[in-house]
């Protein structure tokens, strides 16, 4: 089977992403009942999953790449977790309804069409439980590397490009358009930032927005 974009990266390395939790995440734990489940959509090798299993929580997780849910798993086993990850591609993937206390979105959204973007987010909010939070981090339009983009792919829509060759999509959000994926929940947090990423590969900036929502009716 001709492996996929992913799968590529993380047969290249030992570990891709590192094994620190998004701040956000971290910062907002005591927000999760614990006797909730969370899911991980685009799960990798599980640096938010291992996290919240290791603070007691049932954990969920699919990721498009075998080599990212193998590493997830072994970890897992190693220190005798509660994750389930499994190999599946979001844009099939049938997320059980109000099921989950909390998804996590962490850097994934940006790798879709339009189209795409919004039936994810369709289905990750019939699978809140009320008063379950979403947690979506995304390259926003200010990021460096959208130069890349600009460059190598063909643009199909604003802030969205089709890469032909690896046959992949690199969307960049507004705030506005963020937050308006969400604008029916409550927002909790809201965070743009600038960085240097030193995490992997030559240090490089990041633009980014991460927002943190509940389900709520009030
Ligand atoms: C930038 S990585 C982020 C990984 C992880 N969420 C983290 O923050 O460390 C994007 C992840 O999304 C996964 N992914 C990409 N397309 C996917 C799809 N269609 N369905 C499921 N996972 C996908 C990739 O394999 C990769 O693990």
């Amino acid at each position: 089977m001709k492996q996929g974009v992913w799968e590529k990266e993380y047969r290249n390395v030992d570990n891709l992403w590192g094994f620190t939790p998004n701040n956000m995440l971290s910062n907002y734990i005591d927000l999760v009942p614990k006797s909730g489940k969370i899911l991980d959509i685009g799960i990798g090798e599980g640096r938010n999953a291992l996290f919240f299993a290791k603070h007691g929580y049932e954990v969920e997780g699919i990721d498009i790449s075998e080599t990212a849910i193998s590493r997830c798993l072994e970890l897992s086993k190693e220190y005798n977790l509660n994750i389930h990850a499994k190999v599946d591609d979001i844009r099939e993937y049938n997320i059980k309804n109000e099921v989950y206390s909390l998804i996590i979105l962490s850097n994934v959204l940006n790798f879709f069409s339009d189209n795409d973007i919004s039936e994810i987010i369709t289905k990750l909010k019939n699978g809140l439980k009320e008063n379950g939070l979403v947690y979506i981090n995304v390259f926003d339009n200010e990021e460096p590397s959208i130069a890349k983009a600009k460059e190598r792919c063909k643009q199909v829509a604003d802030f969205t490009y089709y890469d032909e060759k690896n046959k992949m999509y690199h969307h960049y959000f507004t705030q506005d358009e963020l937050e308006n994926l969400v604008g029916d929940y409550k927002t909790i947090s809201l965070v743009k930032s600038r960085f240097l990423d030193i995490t992997h590969g030559q240090p490089h900036y990041h633009s980014t927005l991460e927002i943190l929502s509940k389900k709520t009716k009030a």
